[in-house]
C-alpha cells in the first residue's frame, strides 16, 4: 500500500520484544529499560494474526522479526516458524545480538528465514564487554558461525560507530571479507536511556577503511545505493574482494524518501517513522475482539495520514522497543 507521500510500504519490521539480554550502552542504561508490561504486550498468537493480515490483505510481504532482542521472547522460535508459514510473505528476515542463534540457527532457517543481521560492534572481547556489559564475544561469534553453516545469506553485521571502535573499521570489514560477510557502519542515534557514546559520522569511518580498501559504489553511476532505492545503507563493493561493506548515515544523511517500511511494536503500537514521536495503539481493534475490517482500515488510515516525517530530529523512546 501507499502511504501519505506516495510512498510503497511493503516492509513490516515486528519487534517481539523490548528486553534484552545485552545492555548495549548507546541503547540503554545499565539496569535495563523495560517499558513495556507482560500485560500489555500483545501475545504471540494475536501478533501473528496482525502480521497475516498486513500480508495478505495489505501487501506486506517483507517481515523482519527485532527487538530488544527477539530471540529471548519465550516461543519466539515457534512463532517465527507460523510466519514461514504466510505464504504472502516472500522475505523473512531476523536482527539479533546472536547471543541465543547457534542453537536455533538451521530451524529458523528450514522456517523460511534466509536473512539475517546481527549487531556486533567490536571483535575485542573486552570492549565488547564494555559495550554490551556481557562478556558474550566468543558465545556471538559461534551464533554468527553458525548462521553461515546453516546457509543465511545474506548475513550482514551491523556496527554501530562510536569512538571506541573507529580504530577497528579495518578490522571489522576484514572479518567481514574473510567470512563473506557484510558489514555496516550506523551512526548513533540519539535516545532517551541511552548513555550515548561519541558521534563519529559514517563517511568518518569509511575514510579509516579507505586508508586500506579501495570502495567501489555498487550501483550505476557511482550510486552507493545501487538496485535498492529504499535500503536504508549505501553499499560499496571492497575492490580486489567479492565483499561489499555498508554505511547507514541516519542522522548525517537520512534516507527518508525512499523509505518502504512500518514498525510494530510488541505491545501493538504501529509505527510509521523511526524518526517521530507519532504511534498507533491497534489494542482497541485486536482486544476484547480481533475485530479485522476495523484492523485494516486503521492500520491503513494512519499509514497514509501519518505526519510528515522529521528531518534528522530523532524522537526514539528507546531502540529497544523498535529494533532500529
Ligand atoms: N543508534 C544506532 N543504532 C542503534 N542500535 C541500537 N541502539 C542504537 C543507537 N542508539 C542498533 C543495534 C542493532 C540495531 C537493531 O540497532 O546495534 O544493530
Ligand atoms: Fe540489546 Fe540490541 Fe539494545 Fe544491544 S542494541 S542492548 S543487543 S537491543
Amino acid at each position: 500500500m501507499k502511504d501519505g507521500f506516495g510512498r510503497e510500504i511493503n516492509y513490516l519490521r515486528l519487534s517481539l520484544t523490548d528486553r534484552c539480554n545485552f545492555r548495549c550502552r548507546y541503547c540503554m542504561p545499565p539496569d535495563g529499560v523495560i517499558m513495556l508490561r507482560h500485560e500489555d504486550m500483545l501475545t504471540l498468537e494475536e501478533l501473528f494474526a496482525v502480521v497475516k493480515l498486513m500480508a495478505e490483505r495489505m501487501g506486506f510481504n517483507k517481515v523482519r522479526v527485532t527487538g530488544g532482542e527477539p530471540l529471548i521472547r519465550k516461543g519466539a522460535i515457534e512463532f517465527m516458524q507460523w510466519l514461514g508459514t504466510i505464504d504472502a510473505v516472500d522475505d523473512l528476515s531476523l536482527t539479533t545480538n546472536a547471543f541465543h542463534l547457534e542453537p536455533h540457527a538451521r530451524v529458523l532457517h528450514e522456517a523460511g528465514f534466509r536473512r539475517v543481521n546481527i549487531s556486533l560492534d567490536t571483535l575485542r572481547r573486552d570492549l565488547f564487554e564494555e559495550i554490551t556489559r556481557v562478556d558474550g564475544l566468543p558465545q556471538v561469534l559461534r551464533g554468527i558461525r553458525a548462521a553461515k553453516e546453516v546457509g543465511f545469506d545474506p548475513i550482514k553485521l551491523n556496527a554501530v560507530a562510536i569512538r571506541e571502535n573507529l580504530d577497528e573499521a579495518v578490522d571489522l570489514v576484514d572479518f567481514g571479507v574473510q567470512n563473506g560477510i557484510q558489514v555496516r557502519f550506523i551512526e548513533l542515534m540519539p535516545v532517551l536511556g541511552g548513555s550515548n557514546g561519541e558521534f563519529v559520522s559514517v563517511d568518518r569511518v569509511r575514510q579509516a577503511i579507505e586508508t586500506r580498501y579501495k570502495l567501489l559504489p555498487i550501483g550505476e553511476g557511482g550510486d552507493p545505493r545501487g538496485k535498492n532505492p529504499s535500503s536504508a545503507a549505501e553499499v560499496f563493493r571492497i575492490e580486489g574482494t567479492e565483499a561489499t561493506c555498508g554505511f547507514i548515515p541516519s542522522i548525517t544523511r537520512p534516507f527518508c524518501r525512499a523509505c518502504n517500511r512500518v514498525r510494530l511494536r510488541g505491545d501493538g503500537h504501529l509505527k510509521p517513522c523511526l524518526a517521530s514521536s507519532q504511534s498507533f495503539d491497534l489494542m482497541p481493534h485486536i482486544r476484547p475482539v480481533f475485530a479485522s475490517d476495523a484492523l485494516e482500515a486503521f492500520i491503513r488510515e494512519r499509514i497514509v495520514s501519518h505526519k510528515r516525517q522529521s528531518r534528522g530530529a530523532y524522537e526514539i523512546d528507546s531502540m529497544s522497543m523498535y529494533g532500529g
